[in-house]
């Protein structure tokens, strides 16, 4: 367990997963009754971008970096980054990058809930210190895959579980993913599950994709930014986060802003957005007509 997120903060893949969870939180937020929000994979809940490890890799350059000068953002970028300046208390600097607890926090109401999991003893104390002074939140130094299984579903019956681990071994954390997921949505149907990951190679990606349309979900929609063609494994080409039971229109609150992300992060000619409904209820026709690919948007 080497991975430390403090070398990866506000890249792109940040970019959208963050991007994304606004976008979740705020679909919760459409109804008065709370919700309990749970993040298997927490990492430290806020980055330092001048600390040692940001400084070494500069990965929050080529992500956040970029997003912060851009003029014309979409209403969910927007809101994104007002965000980044809340973490900053209002400096200029925009030296501290937020992580998804942190996110998540800035956005719950006073009766939601949350359950931050790290199983690193830094990481988790880290948030320990972020949150004492709140109550809604409960920080646990343990595995978020068990972690996942004993809280779903929570006392809310309404909430998000964002899936974000590091990915050390590719295959087999897909894998384990899906294990755990299977035994989550046995629990708890209901529940929203929003699953970060990376993209290398195409190849790797796919039985996931597969396995998802086959999960018993009504809704899967898939959001992924490609900077290169994900064709080699060497190198961290694109991410994309899969959302199952995802709220309804996420798609539309998604787009515009997914849309101008491969033309603020990515090369002209290389880098693309996809949106693609890998399941999507009441949609069976649109299937019956196109059974070869589920209904997807690519784009440059
Ligand atoms: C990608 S980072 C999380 C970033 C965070 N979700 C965010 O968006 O700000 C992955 C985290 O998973 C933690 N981790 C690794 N294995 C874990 C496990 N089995 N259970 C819980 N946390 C784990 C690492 O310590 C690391 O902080």
């Amino acid at each position: 367990m080497n991975y430390r997120h403090a070398y990866h903060a506000g890249n792109f893949a940040d970019v959208l997963k963050h991007m994304v969870l606004v976008a979740l939180i705020d679909a919760l937020k459409q109804k008065a009754s709370p919700f309990c929000y749970i993040d298997t994979h927490a990492g430290g809940g806020r980055y330092d971008l001048q600390g040692n490890e940001a400084r070494k890799t500069a990965e929050a350059d080529e992500g956040f970096g970029i997003l912060k000068t851009a003029s014309g953002l979409p209403p969910l970028l927007w809101k994104y980054l007002e965000i980044v300046r809340a973490c900053n208390e209002g400096s200029d600097t925009l030296r501290y990058y937020p992580g998804s607890p942190w996110i998540a926090a800035h956005l719950m109401r006073q009766t939601d809930s949350a359950q931050m999991v790290d199983l690193r003893n830094d990481e988790s104390s880290a948030l320990r210190q972020l949150f004492h002074h709140d109550k809604r939140i409960h920080v646990h130094e343990r595995d978020g895959y068990e972690a996942m299984k004993a809280f779903v579903p929570p006392k809310e019956k309404r909430g998000l579980v964002l899936i974000d681990p590091p990915f050390e071994a590719q295959e087999a954390e897909f894998r384990l993913i899906e294990k755990t997921l299977k035994a989550a949505l046995e629990k708890w149907p209901t529940g929203v599950y929003a699953v970060w990951y990376p993209i290398k190679l195409r190849s790797h990606v796919q039985p996931f994709h597969r396995w998802l349309t086959k999960c018993g979900a009504r809704r899967v929609l898939v959001a992924e930014l490609l900077l290169r063609p994900d064709d080699s494994p060497l190198r961290l080409n694109g991410t994309g986060i899969a959302i199952v039971n995802a709220p309804w229109k996420l798609d539309d609150a998604l787009r515009d802003s997914l849309k101008l992300l491969p033309k603020l992060l990515g090369t002209a000619g290389q880098s693309e957005y996809r949106l693609t409904w890998l399941v999507e209820e009441g949609k069976d026709e649109d299937v019956a007509h196109a059974p070869q690919s589920p209904r997807s948007v690519r784009r440059r």
